[in-house]
């Protein structure tokens, strides 16, 4: 494959340092699907031989997005219960009802294998559409080992149909199945007898649980998590996302990738977080359809130094959205943060959220080149438009992959 070289672009590197690690008038040259040398376009080196060259047309380049907390694959929907709010019902109501992750849980468990992944394609290519190169998918819509698989084997299904590299979560803790009702501690031994299988079909990338009075207690996810370590699988938390419970704590104690949501997060968690390196995956989109006022600790985050990643967790309950940019405005607008760090957090700090920081998230020599270009005068402008579509290309591997699907 010839070399391409991007040039008549500015580029946001975003590597640390600076705000977005800014290069003007810049150029990039991809060779093997990584990036080969990147500059301002006066200092190209001479003779690079024979290239294909692509004119930016005076865009602006960052890393491909990086999606690191989906619940993208599930069957069915929740408008039904999003209208029955509004029309008086409590969520608890609704809950009793069969609603909630159960009804989730019911059409996941449904829909076949083909429905599923047609279903989440949509998604998936709404994602692409907005730049993203690497999105996470959880399973966790199953609860039991048939529909879990399903979940997962879907999830990678979905990467091979479409040019992004997805990585998948083995989330079985998300909720106790009717089934196993009163036996929580019996429900967690079946999802540590599931792992393995699992695992050694190579579904699984990293596992993540909810822990949560709702969900599951510290200790049912600190037994996970270690059967998930005994198999060098990494570990991930939603955590003190409605109240405190100390699994953000428990997740960096333990050198998990991240703990996400955070709205509860205390000082003991943030400085636990801080020490061992752990990332905040800040989710406003759920913040925002539940209606939380509880702001996650953002200014102390910030002033302990822990790197926040941005998401959509696109599920059908708390965040029916499958828009990267809309997650980026609304982590500027609703948890203040700056569009700096807000790109940041869904390039360079989600790729650390996923453990791929050597591999994606910034614009560097030798790494992968997944790249996004885009129609705009100011990296600042993806945080601030609501719509407008203004993904040019995309890149995945070092191929031009189009702003559409495929
Ligand atoms: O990330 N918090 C738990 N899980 C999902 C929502 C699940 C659902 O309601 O379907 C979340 O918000
Ligand atoms: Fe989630």
């Amino acid at each position: 494959m010839a070399d391409t070289l991007l040039r008549h672009l500015h580029l946001a590197t975003l590597e640390a340092g600076s705000d977005y690690g800014a290069i003007r008038d810049g150029a990039l040259l991809i060779r093997d699907g990584r990036i080969a040398w990147l500059g301002h376009e006066a200092d190209l080196p001479a003779g690079l031989g024979e290239v294909e060259e692509v004119d930016g047309d005076g865009g602006w380049l960052t890393p491909g997005l990086i999606d690191c907390h989906t619940h993208l694959v599930y069957g069915g929907d929740r408008a039904n219960e999003f209208e029955m709010r509004l029309n008086g019902a409590s969520y608890e109501e609704i809950a009793r009802a069969g609603g909630g992750i159960r009804s989730t849980v019911a059409a996941t468990r449904a829909a076949s294998e083909a429905e599923l992944f047609m279903a989440s394609l949509r998604r998936l290519d709404a994602l692409l559409r907005e730049g993203v190169t690497t999105v996470e998918i959880k399973s966790g819509y199953g609860l039991d080992y048939a529909t879990e698989r399903k979940m997962l084997r879907v999830a990678r299904q979905l990467g091979e149909a479409r040019n992004v590299a997805v990585r998948t979560t083995y989330l079985a803790a998300h909720a106790l199945p009717a089934e196993y009702a009163g036996r929580a501690d019996d429900y967690i031994d079946a999802c540590m007898a599931w792992l393995a299988p699992l695992a050694d079909e190579g579904l699984i990338d990293a596992v993540d649980a909810f822990c949560e009075t709702l969900g599951f207690s510290r200790d049912q996810v600190e037994r996970l998590f270690r059967a998930a370590q005994q198999r060098g699988l990494p570990v991930k938390l939603h955590a003190e996302q409605l109240s405190d419970s100390g699994g953000a704590e428990l997740t960096a104690r333990l050198g998990g990738l991240s703990a996400d949501h955070l709205e509860w997060l205390d000082e003991q968690g943030i400085a636990a977080m801080a020490a061992h390196g752990t990332v905040a995956v800040l989710l406003p989109i759920a913040f925002y359809c539940l209606r939380e006022t509880k702001l996650p600790p953002i200014e102390a985050l910030r002033a302990a130094g822990v790197a926040m990643a941005v998401s959509t967790d696109c599920n059908p309950g708390t965040a029916p959205c499958s828009s990267p940019l809309l997650a980026l405005n609304m982590a500027c607008t609703l948890f203040r943060l700056t569009p700096a760090e807000a790109l940041a957090g869904m390039t360079r700090h989600a790729a650390k959220a996923l453990g791929m920081q050597d591999e994606v998230g910034t614009l560097t020599v030798g790494k992968r080149a997944d790249l996004a270009l885009w129609r705009i005068e100011r990296p600042a402008e993806l945080c601030y438009w609501l719509g407008g579509e203004p993904l040019w290309q995309r890149w995945s591997n070092g191929r031009m992959v189009g702003p559409a699907s495929r």
